[in-house]
């Protein structure tokens, strides 16, 4: 197997966590080399050689073979990783945003540089969903993908139901654990499950879609009469994002806060779980769950991507392009 050279981009909630999975994994051959950063002088747990401020320490490092891309900023961490590529570095990165907005440049590069880009953690952190999109359900029919994929919007919907707690309350308690993004609007707003869906629609079904397409509304939606008419019918409310393929080949997708009877699966993932339902043709119905935030959950799926490069793994996109339809999502979204 390969030996890692890591240099790592972002030392915060999941850059400090996957320092500490690492180090608790002695089987993998890696090493953090650098780790670029934002602001110098900060209180940091581990000695200042360690780090940069410099990303070029990191990308003119010859002998970092792979860059793992752990910050916020989308644009900036979308810098930092076609230039990786364009070096022949693979990278692995947590940024949901950057690669919804970026899919198809981020393809050809990886094709034109022929260096791959793996992103398990930027979708529903522990569930390897997306390894299990392309390979398991590359022979197998998927006529729907749904779940709850993110998790600060289910943490904070479970503490309401549970506990009835204040939706404010329970918002500081999703960013105390570290669930929620740096601006929580994107997880309440819907738009991190909205380019989590992206991603699931292009390894399940071979859409590239850009995310304005899909059709999105945000637990800040949710207003008291919802609330009192789920509690009336024994119902929660979950934030679903979902994707089906319709007799036509065509493809409906949302994401919308749904209410969810006891008899849905989605009912019992509570807390900060995310739980994602495929349908396919032979093998049925199947349903992942697992953490969808937090340092460890998210920093494991950056473990699995690491140990996947030391194979030299890649997504192969097989399915991209097998469909090139997009339903009406309005008429659909009232049928549902
Ligand atoms: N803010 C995200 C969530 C983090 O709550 O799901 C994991 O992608």
């Amino acid at each position: 197997r390969k030996e890692l050279n890591i240099g790592l981009f972002g030392f915060g909630c999941v850059g400090y966590g996957l320092f500490e999975v690492l180090h608790k994994t002695p089987g993998l051959k890696t090493t953090i080399k650098k780790i670029c950063v934002k602001q110098a002088g900060k209180a940091r747990p581990i000695p200042a050689e360690n780090f940069t401020l410099n990303k070029y320490d990191i990308l003119d490092d010859p002998s970092i073979n792979v860059v793992v891309e752990l910050i916020d900023d989308a644009d900036a961490a979308f810098e930092i990783v076609s230039e990786a590529l364009k070096k022949g570095k693979a990278v692995v990165s947590a940024n949901k945003k950057m690669i919804a907005e970026h899919f198809n440049e981020l393809l050809e590069l990886q094709r034109l540089y022929n260096a791959p880009l793996l992103y398990e953690a930027a979708c529903c952190a522990s569930i390897p969903i997306i390894r299990n999109l392309e390979e398991y359900y590359d022979t197998d029919l998927l006529t729907s993908v749904e779940g709850i994929v993110n998790g600060s919007c289910n943490y904070i919907l479970s503490r309401i139901f549970s506990d009835n707690l204040d939706y404010t309350i329970a918002l500081a308690e999703a960013q105390a654990q570290g669930y929620a993004e740096s601006d929580p609007s994107l997880d309440t707003g819907g738009s991190d499950a909205k380019y989590k869906l992206l991603l699931l629609i292009a390894h399940a079904f071979g859409l590239v879609l850009n995310p304005e397409d899909i059709f999105t509304l945000g637990i800040d939606r949710i207003g008291n009469t919802e609330l009192q008419y789920a509690r009336e019918k024994g119902y929660k409310i979950k934030l679903v994002a979902q994707a089906i393929k319709n007799a036509d080949n065509s493809i409906s997708f949302f994401v919308i806060p749904k209410f969810v009877s006891p008899d849905s699966r989605l009912y019992a993932v509570d807390d900060a779980f995310n739980g994602v339902i495929t349908h396919t043709s032979f093998a049925e119905t199947q349903f992942f769950v697992g953490k969808g935030a937090g340092a460890y959950p998210t920093a494991s799926a950056v473990l699995s991507d690491l140990s996947a490069l030391t194979y030299d793994y890649r997504y192969e996109y097989k399915k991209l392009h097998q469909v090139d339809a997009v339903a009406s999502n309005e008429d659909r979204l009232l049928s549902i």
